[in-house]
């Protein structure tokens, strides 16, 4: 077994195993901002990437993706359920998000999560070389910093949380609370989007466990972890290259073709999932048609909503109404041949993503409670004449660096119709003002930045971070 100086370990490995039309398999990148974020950087590095391929029970051999190398974990039907929708995603990705969606506290799904992350902690383990840096990412593997220590005590270990850590009172009623927080605190260091969350975890930990906090490092058993704040980001480079090529800039004439060539559209790219205020955006909009203050040959919305956790109820429950929604307001505003709202439940390309960015005046971000919110960084990526407005909700991480963006609580509806508003009539010098501050935030902190300064700070000698190229 080839062992590796650095590993990355998260529930998704970067590519996905998906049915081409014909029933072949074909590869694709996998969903969400954390596979897209690490792919953009690790291509170019001798690093290992272990994770789940999507599919159940089998762990096919994976060609590596440049220098990468790809290590499957495979999972069971009922450690899918019992892991992944379950407690990953139907206990703790609520809980984490404001508890939008009321969170399940089912007791069968615990031995689950632990198993199988004493089984990724066994993978990593193994193909860590002495000395090595292990990376764990992500709220579905939060007990693998402990359980790797124990295996591991040579190896530097850093754990990065992609979505928000909620405040103590809302984390206090998990029945696990106290194994799931020790288990995080087994990294050297932990790593958040937002400062207040490493607050949240020091108040915790004096709470749970008497140990000796601030907002960066804890003292429990004798051992300090250090936290902190590191916002992620995107492949800046990428998205500009794609949004620059002709063939896309001719895709994106199309696309406005295809739209009838209003005068302003509007679009929202969401993963379908009820973090994502699709239903308050849905509202506001029907309301400025219904009020007769945006018209539907003027203007259109196109809105992505990309199939995600099918299998989870409160998934399901929220395409229905999501759609019927969709239904309603086409059926209400919409003329034949021209509906209010262009309504895909597809994935799509990095390719088609950029056309559409292309084609966007406004991009509209309304997430109740979001981590960070990669959508937002592509979509300013992608306007390099610095045209183009994006509406931001002050709930995504994004806002903290996009304070130039229209920024809305999308819970405000009446809010969110008039920033909808000032930002469809905005002056085009102060989009082109706002944007390009954005644009400046953006290129100075892109994805190669983000993993340099979260592996500097895992490790001073700077040697992880040397191996990083774009
Ligand atoms: C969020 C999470 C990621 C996750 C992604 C897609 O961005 O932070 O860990 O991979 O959603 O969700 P999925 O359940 O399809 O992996």
């Amino acid at each position: 077994m080839r062992q590796s100086s650095l590993v990355v370990v998260a529930n998704r490995l970067p590519l996905d195993d998906n049915a081409a039309p014909d029933g072949a398999c074909e590869w694709r990148r996998s969903p969400g901002g954390l596979a897209s974020a690490l792919h953009a950087i690790l291509q170019q590095t001798p690093a290992t990437w272990i994770g789940w391929n999507g599919g159940i029970d089998s762990a096919p051999v994976l060609p590596d993706v440049g220098t990468l190398r790809i290590r499957p974990v495979s999972l069971s039907s009922e450690e899918l359920q019992g892991y992944y929708e379950g407690f990953a995603n139907s206990t703790l990705w609520p809980l984490y998000h404001d508890a939008v969606e009321q969170p399940v506290f089912d007791r069968g799904w615990w031995e689950t999560y632990r198993a199988v992350n004493q089984r990724f902690a066994e993978a990593a383990a193994e193909l860590a070389e002495p000395g090595a840096a292990i990376w764990i990412q992500d709220y579905h593997l939060q007990l693998v910093p402990q359980l790797l220590r124990e295996l591991r005590p040579d190896v530097l270990i850093g754990f990065f949380l992609h979505v928000p850590f909620p405040p103590p009172e809302l984390f206090m009623q998990l029945p696990r609370r106290a194994e799931l927080l020790r288990g995080m605190l087994g990294a050297d260091l932990v790593g958040f989007q937002r400062p207040q969350a490493a607050h949240n975890v020091a108040q915790l930990a004096v709470k749970l466990f008497g140990a000796e906090a601030t907002d960066d490092q804890i003292t429990l058993d004798g051992r300090t972890v250090r936290t902190g704040a590191f916002p992620v980001s995107i492949d800046v480079t990428e998205m500009q290259a794609l949004a620059s090529r002709p063939d896309i800039v001719e895709h994106a004439e199309q696309l406005r073709a295809d739209l009838g060539q209003p005068r302003r559209v509007l679009l929202s790219v969401d993963r379908l999932d009820y973090t994502k205020g699709i239903e308050h955006r849905l509202t506001a909009y029907s309301e400025l048609l219904r009020d007769g203050r945006v018209k539907v040959r003027d203007t259109v919305m196109v809105q992505v909503a990309v199939p995600s956790r099918e299998r989870v109820d409160s998934y399901r429950v929220l395409r229905d109404r999501i759609e019927g929604e969709v239904g309603r307001i086409n059926g209400e505003y919409g003329r034949v041949g021209e509906p209010a709202i262009h309504y895909l439940n597809q994935s799509f390309d990095r390719a088609d993503l950029a056309a559409l960015y292309q084609t966007a005046d406004l991009m509209v971000v309304t997430p109740l409670r979001d981590g960070m919110n990669l959508v937002a960084k592509e979509y300013v990526a992608a306007r390099s004449d610095n045209s183009g407005a994006l509406v931001l909700s002050e709930f995504a991480g994004a806002a903290a660096e996009f304070e130039d963006a229209f920024l809305v609580n999308p819970h405000d509806v009446d809010g969110l119709k008039e920033t909808l508003l000032q930002a469809m009539d905005a002056d085009p010098a102060d989009l082109q003002r706002r944007m390009a501050a954005m644009r400046d935030q953006l290129q100075r902190h892109d994805i190669l930045a983000w993993a340099r300064t979260y592996l500097t700070a895992l490790d001073h000698t700077g040697r992880l971070a040397a191996g990083l190229r774009r």
